[in-house]
């Protein structure tokens, strides 16, 4: 039984102030979905207490793959871990775009979040153009390939993985939930082969790409779909509490 996950990814949006207000105006979350957010680097250590007591899990955005080094304007999994971090994104597509995340430092990146107990939600996806031209299997296949590279079955199971399609990041264009769902079962069919059947069908896997309270609940009908990434609508707490309440 995989419970759903609903994970905002707050971008390089809120001041510690504006995520405090945040943090004080969620509702506590009922159980039946698993909440996370993942704040700034700058909002962790504020917001992770007051979040903690609503059921909200603390998330990051990044994380480096050194424990400590000359490494000037890097988080090492050992400072996220210190305030209570539990999840951290790793691979999202602008971090691929705009700062030269390859398949490479992506795998880097999980293996240190895992050796210090964070869990990865590793992010796949392709761009309109691929798409267009029938590559999307492909590529999710290499990023997923790579991802798994060295990775053992029992770490495997401490995953989640976002399928979003670069296109409809932040475009309000969606996927279709039907669209999704395949390319999320084809992921599972993806860890099946490497692993098992009985692994596949334990990992969460979430669909991201312009999702709404008013679109989720078609999303969470879908079998393969076990929950959301979320940007913008995940910026205001009446607005993720609802994509919360429609994902149970
Ligand atoms: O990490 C979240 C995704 O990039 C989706 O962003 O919900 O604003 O489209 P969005």
């Amino acid at each position: 039984m995989r419970i759903p996950i609903i994970a905002g990814n707050w971008k390089m949006f809120k001041t510690v102030a504006e995520a405090k207000d945040f943090a004080t105006a969620l509702p506590a979350i009922e159980k039946g979905v698993e909440a996370v957010v993942c704040v700034p680097f700058t909002a962790l250590s504020s917001v992770g207490e007051i979040l903690s007591r609503k059921n909200v899990s603390l998330g990051a955005q990044n994380v480096h793959w050194e424990e400590e080094g000359a490494f000037t304007g890097e988080i090492s999994p050992l400072m996220l871990k210190e305030l209570g971090v539990k999840y951290a994104i790793i691979g999202h597509s602008e971090r691929r775009a705009y700062f030269n995340e390859t398949n490479e430092t992506v795998n880097l990146r999980i293996k240190a979040a895992l050796k210090h107990g964070i869990h990865p939600i590793v992010c796949v996806g392709e761009d309109l153009q691929q798409r267009e031209t029938g590559q999307t299997k492909a590529v999710v296949k290499e990023q997923m390939e790579a991802a798994m590279q060295g990775i053992s079955q029992e770490d495997l199971f401490k995953f989640v993985i976002a399928y979003e399609p670069i296109w409809a990041i932040g475009t309000g264009k969606t996927s279709s939930a039907e669209d999704a769902n395949e390319v999320i079962g084809y992921i599972r069919q993806l860890i099946a082969d490497q692993f098992d059947q009985n692994t596949a069908i334990q990992v969460r896997i979430q669909y991201g790409g312009s999702v709404k309270p008013e679109n989720i609940a078609g999303f969470m009908d879908q079998p393969d779909i076990d929950g959301a990434l979320v940007g913008g609508a995940s910026l205001k707490p009446d607005s993720f509490a609802a994509l919360l309440k429609g994902a149970r």
